[in-house]
C-alpha cells in the first residue's frame, strides 16, 4: 500500500487541515488585538482547533499499523486534501474589517474540514460516546460563529470595526 493513499495519510492531511484553521484564527487574533472582546472570540475558536488537532492525533496514535497502512476512503481523502488547501490563508491579507473576518471564518467552517473531522471520529473510534462528544464539540464550535452577529452586530456595524493598521503601513 502506497503511503499516499493510506489511512495514515488521511490522518496526516486532516491534522494539517486543523492546523490551517489554527493559522486562520491565530492571524485573526493578531488582526484584532486592539478589540479585546473580538480577540477573545478568535482565541476561543483557535483553542477549539487546537483541541480538534489533538483529538485526531490521539486517535491516530491509538490505531495499529494494519489500520494505518490500509487504503483510506478515497472520497474522504480528497475532502481532507481540499480542506487543507491553504488558499483560504491567502485571503487573510484582504481582511480589512470584522465583517471580512467573519465571512472568511464562515467560508472555512463550511468547507470540508468539519465533515472530515466528524467522519474520522466516527469511523475510527468505534466508541459511541467519543463520537457523540466530538459531534457536540463541533456543534458548540459552529454555534459560536452563528452567534457572532448577536455579539458583534450586523454587517454594517462589523464593517466599522477595522483591523489594526500593520506597523509597516503607519505613516512615519
Ligand atoms: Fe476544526
Amino acid at each position: 500500500m502506497e503511503k499516499g493513499n493510506s489511512n495514515a495519510e488521511l490522518f496526516e492531511t486532516a491534522v494539517q487541515a486543523e492546523k490551517t484553521a489554527m493559522n486562520l484564527y491565530l492571524t485573526l487574533v493578531q488582526k484584532f488585538l486592539h478589540l479585546p472582546e473580538v480577540t477573545a472570540f478568535w482565541q476561543g475558536m483557535l483553542q477549539d482547533e487546537i483541541t480538534h488537532a489533538r483529538e485526531l492525533e490521539s486517535i491516530r496514535g491509538s490505531l495499529n499499523s494494519e489500520v494505518l497502512n490500509a487504503p483510506a476512503d478515497p472520497s474522504l481523502l480528497e475532502k481532507a486534501h481540499k480542506a487543507c488547501d491553504c488558499a483560504i490563508l491567502d485571503k487573510l491579507e484582504s481582511v480589512a474589517d470584522l465583517d471580512d473576518a467573519y465571512e472568511l471564518a464562515n467560508e472555512f467552517e463550511h468547507s470540508e474540514v468539519n465533515t472530515v473531522f466528524a467522519a474520522l471520529i466516527t469511523d475510527f473510534t468505534g466508541l459511541d460516546d467519543k463520537a457523540r462528544f466530538a459531534s457536540n464539540e463541533l456543534q458548540v464550535h459552529l454555534a459560536k460563529l452563528m452567534d457572532f452577529p448577536s455579539k458583534f452586530g450586523v454587517a454594517v456595524e462589523r464593517k466599522k470595526m477595522l483591523v489594526r493598521t500593520p506597523v509597516s503601513q503607519v505613516p512615519a
